[in-house]
């Protein structure tokens, strides 16, 4: 049965495969071209987060400025958190750069090929190793992400949430995957999960393995995987101080390396706490000017959900003003500003122009 599975999701990705900028065509591969590691590892720490369509122009503009890894070891780190900004989750920008140091200076340019020596690596873990040992290099490795936990709970009908069973899904993707073409076979499953196994209303009757589904012959593949029960985020709050000049320009500092966003820009901010009383006013600015409320903005990160009260002043760049830098607000989009602080800007400016 795990046979069928394989051979008919390798002829139905053979016709409906996605075209992506990261990858070689079926008809490539067949005349022996196996898709570039640096395209596949530069692919897959970028979709960790984000989606194949927002991640497409990221990837071709990091490939047009740095066509080889040993090119992205070369480039400043501050570029790369620029041409990295919007994708998120700052910490894989900075391992990017160290991974790429390391295989220009240890590895002689060339990504090793075992999942062991990539696991060595910084910010490659079980899934990165695995989706390119497979795909660049045709190794037996058991890719699972989370398109892939969906598909294997409902062919193999799996009763507990995915995140109770990982070995167990882990052990199946290992026994499915096929010791031919094991990298065509794991985007198979990527693409059947983005395209007909999707997570609400699945296109069985299109599907090339409804016939092995248990899921689907029992009737309700909807119903996998299985939901976890809900646990509320926690909720943290803080206040944002955006300072504007007399030119419109906005002042801007550097966040600490470590810890969330680390090392990207921000306007000056409090701390983040739990605390629900009071203590966040202009008061706490970090200097004196006139502050007016621009009202709350909410941002949900992955472990909590943040409440910034945001502040405006108008400021003229002078002494008091000893931290940070000014940028001119057309010029934004080119710092590092993770998206809470974007929103901070935007409703400090939009409240300012509602009062004018
Ligand atoms: N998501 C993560 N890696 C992918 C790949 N190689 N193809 C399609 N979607 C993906």
């Amino acid at each position: 049965m795990t046979d069928v599975v394989a051979k008919s999701l390798l002829r139905w990705y053979d016709r409906h495969h996605r075209e992506l900028p990261w990858r070689t065509s079926p008809r490539e591969r067949a005349a022996g071209r196996r898709a570039d590691p640096y395209h596949v590892w530069l692919s897959e720490i970028m979709l960790q987060q984000t989606t194949v369509q927002a991640v497409k122009p990221y990837f071709q503009s990091f490939l047009r400025q740095w066509p080889s890894v040993v090119a992205l070891a070369d480039a400043p780190a501050d570029d790369i958190m620029k041409a990295w900004a919007g994708l998120g989750y700052y910490s894989r920008a900075r391992n990017l750069k160290k991974c790429a140091d390391i295989i220009a200076s240890e590895h002689g340019g060339r990504f090793p090929e075992t999942e062991p020596a990539l696991k060595a690596l910084p910010g490659i873990g079980d899934y990165t190793a695995a989706a390119i040992a497979a795909i660049a290099f045709d190794r037996h490795a058991a890719v699972v992400d989370g398109n892939i936990e969906r598909v294997i709970s409902r062919l193999e009908k799996i009763e507990e949430p995915v995140r109770a069973v990982k070995p167990r899904i882990r052990a199946l993707m290992a026994d499915l995957t096929p010791a031919n073409r094991p990298g065509d076979f794991a985007q198979s499953m990527m693409d059947l999960g983005a395209t007909i196994c999707t997570p609400k209303r699945p296109a069985c009757s299109l599907c090339p393995v409804n016939a092995q589904c248990k899921a689907f012959r029992d009737g309700d593949p909807d119903l996998y995987p299985v939901k976890p029960p809900k646990r509320k985020k926690p909720m943290r709050r803080g206040a944002a101080y955006v300072a504007v000049a007399p030119d419109g320009a906005v002042l801007l500092r550097r966040r600490a390396e470590k810890g969330l966003l680390g090392g990207m820009s921000e306007v000056p901010n409090s701390d983040w706490t739990a605390r629900q009383d009071g203590g966040l006013g202009p008061q706490h600015a970090p200097f004196e000017a006139e502050w007016v409320s621009a009202g709350t903005i909410v941002h949900v990160f992955t472990h909590f959900e943040l409440r910034l009260d945001v502040y405006r002043a108008d400021v003229a760049p002078d002494d008091t003003v000893t931290d940070g830098w000014w940028t001119q607000q057309r010029d934004l989009a080119g710092e590092a500003l993770p998206t809470v602080m974007k929103k901070a800007i935007s409703a400090a400016v939009d409240s300012a122009f509602k009062q004018r």
